[in-house]
Formats: structure tokens, sequence, C-alpha cells
């Protein structure tokens, strides 16, 4: 297993979106230190969500880390402007066809940390390339779009590849898990080896946040 503390990510997308502000207080109400932010392009995945504009909006509300996962066709073009809004970390799909390396270099020199997102069809080769220079690697337990679908079992074998390229390598990124994450998927993400947990639904429909969150750090 891996020697990282968990961290709970609350994803925003959950929250209302006619008051994404008391969305990031009830996470800040927590002490919890990262909020994870979905941005969907309409292409790359069918649905939207939001823009760097949301992010800038949110910036001036709270200190929490932004975790922004890119869901484009063209994360390239978009780095800049999620940067300046505000992001601390962009995670970038490998499915798209354009330079990664050089896009998560780009991360890097705007002042973010990197990450990499593998889709539930993409296996953990596709990120091997990247590891080294990542400071987090994404594998997406549902296909990206939505919030609320069923966790996929059959994406922990590759939870377990990268965290034994990870020891192997004696590596230290973070293994983030997204979809469908609950307190009992998340236990077995971090059996696995995952220590990041993106939580929409679980978390913000939870009757009790606390005692949630409490639950994911002692993961
Ligand atoms: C899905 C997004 C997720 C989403 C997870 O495309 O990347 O971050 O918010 O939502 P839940 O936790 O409800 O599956
Ligand atoms: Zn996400």
């Amino acid at each position: 297993m891996s020697k990282q503390r968990s961290i709970l990510a609350p994803s925003i997308l959950a929250a209302d979106h006619a008051d994404l502000a008391s969305g990031v207080a009830q996470i800040d109400a927590l002490a919890l230190e990262w909020v994870h932010i979905d941005i969907m392009d309409g292409h790359f995945v069918p649905n939207y969500s939001f823009g760097p504009e949301t992010v800038r909006a949110l910036r001036s509300r709270t200190k929490l880390f932004f975790d922004v996962h890119l869901m484009l066709d063209n994360p390239h073009d978009y780095v800049e402007p999620f940067a300046r809004a505000g992001a601390d970390l962009i995670s970038i799909h490998v499915e798209p066809v354009y330079d990664i390396a050089g896009t998560l270099a780009r991360i890097r020199e705007s002042g973010c940390k990197t990450g990499v997102v593998l889709n539930p069809a993409t296996p953990a080769e596709a990120a091997l390339p990247f590891l080294s220079i990542v400071d987090l690697v994404l594998v997406m337990t549902v296909q990206p779009g939505f919030g609320g679908q069923a966790f996929r079992e059959e994406m922990l074998p590759k939870i377990r590849d990268l965290d034994t390229a990870r020891r192997e390598r004696a590596l230290d990124f973070r293994l983030e898990v997204d979809g469908g994450i609950d307190l009992g998927t998340a236990a077995r993400c971090a059996a696995a080896g995952a220590d990041t947990f993106v939580c929409g639904t679980s978390f913000f429909r939870a009757k009790n946040q606390a005692e949630f969150a409490a639950a994911i750090s002692a993961l």
C-alpha cells in the first residue's frame, strides 16, 4: 500500500451550481485541504460544467487546493487560462492527440502541479511515459462526464499496476480515483494503492460530512 496520507477531494460538480460558494464553504468548514473542479467541454465528454471564470470566482472565496480536472479535446489551449484563474494542480487526459509532455511542462511553468488522467478503457501503460514528470495520476473509475455513476470494479487492477510502478521506480506521485467513490469503494481503491479520493455525490449528499471526511482520512 502507498505510504502517502489519504486526501479527500470533494468534487464541486455535485454541489448546488447556483451556490458554489456555499459548496466550497462546506469543504472549508471541515478543514479539508482539496477541492476537485471538473472542467467539461461538451466534446471530450457529453456535458458542460465550469470555465476559468468560475475557477477565478471560487479562488476569491477559499484557500483550498484547487485540483482542476480538464476533460477537454484541446487541454493544451487552456493551461494558462486555468492557471491564471487560480488552479493549483491541472490534470490532463491522455486520450486526445496532442503534445502531452509539452503540455505538462507548460502546466509546471505556469506554477501548477501536474497530473495525467486515464479513462476506464485506457490501460495503465498509457501513463507510464509520464510517471516521473507528474505529481498525480488520476484513474477514472467511471466514464467521465457525469456525477452519480456506479464505480467500475474492473479498474482496481489498473490502480494496483500504477501503485506497483510507483514503488518500483521509487516515485511519489499521488494516485487519485474519481467516479462512484464512497466509503466502500474508497476502501477497496486504498487497498489497491490509491491515496487521493474524489467524492462528489457521496460527500455532498452525506448525512454527516464530518464523519464521512474522517472515515476517508483514516483509510
Ligand atoms: C466525472 C467527474 C467526477 C464527478 C464524480 O466525470 O470527473 O469528478 O464529479 O462524481 P461522483 O463522485 O458523484 O461519481
Ligand atoms: Zn473529475
